[in-house]
């Protein structure tokens, strides 16, 4: 893998403030990969607070224009309020980057020169206690990155089969005791409704006692699967990942950030699809790939956080950065 440098602490910028509530991880090599220019036009398709955003929009003056998407209203109102002094060259929208082929048609601005993906959630969303993402809090389990959509993580606990529940563990989580979880959840919800994070972790906890040397809290792995659910996060991925590099000028380029080996592996496989090979794993006569060259691979392995990165801010330990440019 390859080890980058980390370069610039967030303390003494403007925005040292909100790098409490979230630090952007490998800032510097997001902005070196994107090759940001003034007078281009760049997408902040997960703007979070602003931080990737912020160093971009640095470099893209005069005569740039970032556009932002984040699907959690609260992250993005708090965006809009730091990226204030740029508000003439920015365009922030509460949106799915799903939906990124869509804003660019009613923005009529077909072609940009880079795309920033920075997946998952915050911190500011992960111990913002009411949003019940964290085993460690007492708050309702929620889940919800965009709090719009009905479908929490306490109706997939208390609603899902037993079956279903063990699918989605396994699935999204990479849990091997996803069947004892899950029957250990629907023993515990047939006396009371699951209500709290709290609750959760601690039947999680219960079901793999013994079971699970103590690197990791037992119920990482679970609230990640319930995450993963709620939010539909993988659903969809890899389509993205392959149209949006349309919306790239030749030369353009999408820089990805994934924080798990789920979403890597979807990554992996849209720049390989992406750069005209093949992935369907069959022998050449049966291969129905498409095999168009429309975009080639600028990091030939992942790039990962260095020491002083990870020092400062150790969430940053299980990110990839993948980067490709348009033909
Ligand atoms: C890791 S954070 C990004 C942090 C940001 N780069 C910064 O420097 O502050 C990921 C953000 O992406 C948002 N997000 C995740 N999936 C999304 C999607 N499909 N569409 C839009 N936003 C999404 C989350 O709500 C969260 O705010």
């Amino acid at each position: 893998m390859v080890r980058a440098n980390w370069q610039a602490g967030m303390t003494g910028t403007p925005w040292s403030g909100l790098a409490m509530e979230h630090l952007p991880v490998m800032r510097e090599e997001a902005l070196e990969y994107l090759q940001c220019r003034p007078g281009g036009t760049y997408v902040d398709a997960t703007l979070g607070l602003g931080g990737h955003a912020w160093a971009i929009l640095e470099r893209i003056q005069p005569g740039g224009l970032l556009i932002g998407l984040d699907r959690d209203k609260e992250s993005l109102e708090k965006a809009r309020v730091h990226l204030q002094p740029f508000s003439d060259i920015t365009r922030l929208l509460h949106e799915n980057f799903k939906n990124l082929p869509l804003v660019l048609n009613n923005l009529g601005n077909r072609l940009v020169d880079g795309i920033l993906v920075d997946l998952g959630i915050s911190s500011f969303q992960l111990l913002e206690p009411e949003r019940g993402f964290s085993f460690q809090s007492d708050a309702m389990l929620d889940m919800r990155m965009d709090r719009s959509q009905r479908l929490t993580a306490a109706d997939l606990v208390n609603d899902l089969s037993e079956e279903r529940l063990a699918e989605i563990l396994f699935r999204y989580g990479e849990e091997r005791f996803s069947r004892r979880i899950a029957a250990a959840i629907v023993r515990a919800r047939e006396h009371a409704r699951i209500a709290r994070c709290t609750q959760l972790a601690e039947i999680v906890s219960g079901a793999l006692r013994g079971r699970r040397p103590h690197l990791i809290h037992p119920a990482t792995r679970t609230f990640q699967a319930l995450r993963i659910a709620v939010n539909q996060e993988l659903e969809g991925l890899e389509e993205f990942f392959i149209n949006t590099v349309s919306y790239l000028r030749p030369g353009g380029r999408l820089v990805v950030i994934s924080f798990h080996s789920l979403e890597d592996r979807i990554v992996k496989r849209s720049f390989r699809m992406l750069s005209g090979r093949c992935v369907c794993e069959r022998t050449p006569e049966l291969c129905t790939c498409p095999r168009r060259e429309e975009a080639l691979p600028v990091t030939s392995r992942p790039v990962t956080p260095g020491d002083a990165e990870l020092d400062m801010n150790p969430r940053a330990r299980s990110a990839k950065l993948r980067a490709l440019e348009r033909v």
